[in-house]
């Protein structure tokens, strides 16, 4: 359990770290049921900022617990898995901080690179035997050029995590600067160099924001030839306003499903520390205390609160389009996934809503038959209502 006083005055690594703690518990007995290996790789692992004195509130030390317990379980049902984790770091104070922490967890084979990741990569890439899944957290504090690990990126089994400074994306594509590191994987969707900054100078707001982070999610998509690069907006803690974007990488349906699990986890963090700031920012500014107000209530139109309950409603409305373009009906199993990749929602609510557009007769579902199946199932046909 992630605690919200390690993170004070750097909040959006709470945000992130919310995602990695539950997409890792959730994520690793899904692989570990066909792959004998599960790999970790953070390619900017730190310690970074740590306060939690114990480096739980760090990516590694998230990752290398949730490893660690994932393997006691396996072992309980009978199965050996192997957990390894590599891990790099540059700053040689952090380092050494990296290599005494790891010690805490002796049941992940780890493996700690002094010097840069763009050094380390190759090597990294060929120690990953072909069978193992491998999940690759790229996380640095600046642009570097996302080519050079390509060779972590491109391997089959593989899912990815990648922090975009959206940020310096934004403030670049205003100025008249070079950022080779930035525009050379940015940019190699464009046909007309540098053409892509003069489509986004005409945009404004959210619409800027999406139009940036799609170029992003589509050239890492197209770097792996993945199925999925879905991506969670981290804010900064101070403005409504985005700071960074955590794009994921995914070529299987239920990798997409954890991560939309987390992801909409991770906004209700964000939308809960938010609302309880706002809410102390009010009560200094006024000098009185509002004794009926629910200190942990979420305000609704903070950004990621509406994020949330936009993508529920979007979720609902891309359902009965698939369905408006199928009179004949979908499978389940085809529809839930290109409502997930569309939209903020996970499928434990868009089961709920097909329920719901079910009862209200919006839809048919004649293969749920019982009244005691709460969502549907993945062979079901769902057609239009009529
Ligand atoms: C944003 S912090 C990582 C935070 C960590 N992923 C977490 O969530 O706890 C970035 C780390 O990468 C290190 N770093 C910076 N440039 C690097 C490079 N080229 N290769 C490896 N590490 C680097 C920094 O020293 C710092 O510890």
């Amino acid at each position: 359990m992630l605690n919200p006083g390690w993170y004070e005055g750097r909040e959006q690594a709470l945000v992130k770290h919310t995602f990695l703690d539950t997409y890792m518990p959730a994520q690793i007995p899904k692989i570990v049921r066909w792959a004998g290996e599960f790999t970790y790789v953070d390619l900017f692992s730190g310690p970074w900022q740590s306060k939690s004195g114990d480096y739980s509130d760090t990516s590694f030390g998230i990752a290398l617990r949730r490893m660690t317990e994932a393997k006691a379980t396996q072992a309980k049902l009978g199965r050996k898995v192997r957990m390894v984790a590599h891990l790099v770091e540059k700053d040689t104070h952090n380092f050494a901080a990296l290599t005494e922490a790891v010690k805490r967890f002796p049941e992940v084979e780890t493996f700690c690179y002094s010097g840069v990741a763009e050094q380390h990569a190759a090597t990294i890439a060929s120690l990953i035997p072909k069978e193992a899944f491998r999940f690759v957290v790229i996380d640095p504090k600046g642009v570097p050029d996302v080519r050079t690990f390509k060779c972590l990126i491109q391997p089959d089994k593989t899912e990815v995590l990648l922090n975009f400074m959206f940020q310096f994306a934004n403030r670049f594509a205003s100025s008249q600067d070079r950022m080779p590191p930035l525009e050379g994987w940015l940019g190699g969707l464009s046909d007309e160099e540098g053409g892509w900054r003069r489509d986004f100078l005409m945009l404004k707001g959210a619409e800027r924001e999406a139009a940036i982070t799609d170029r992003a999610r589509q050239a890492l998509r197209k770097m792996g030839n993945y199925a999925y690069a879905p991506a969670l907006t981290v804010d900064e803690t101070a403005a409504e306003r985005p700071l960074y974007k955590l794009i994921f990488l995914s070529r299987h349906p239920i990798g997409l499903l954890v991560f939309r699990d987390a992801h909409v986890k991770a906004l209700e963090t964000q939308a809960t520390y938010k609302s309880v700031r706002r809410q102390e920012a009010r009560r200094q500014q006024s000098g009185m205390d509002d004794l009926f107000a629910d200190p942990t209530a979420i305000n609704p139109g903070e950004r990621s609160a509406l994020e949330i309950s936009d993508g529920l409603n979007a979720g609902r409305e891309k359902v009965l389009e698939l369905l408006a373009q199928k009179p004949e009906g979908l499978q389940w199993k085809t529809v839930w996934p290109a409502v997930l990749d569309a939209c903020v929602v996970t499928y434990n609510q868009i089961g709920d809503c097909v329920r719901e557009l079910r009862e209200a007769a919006q839809i048919e579902v004649p293969d749920w038959t019982s009244s005691a199946i709460k969502r549907p199932k993945d062979d079901y046909w769902i057609l239009p209502g009529r």
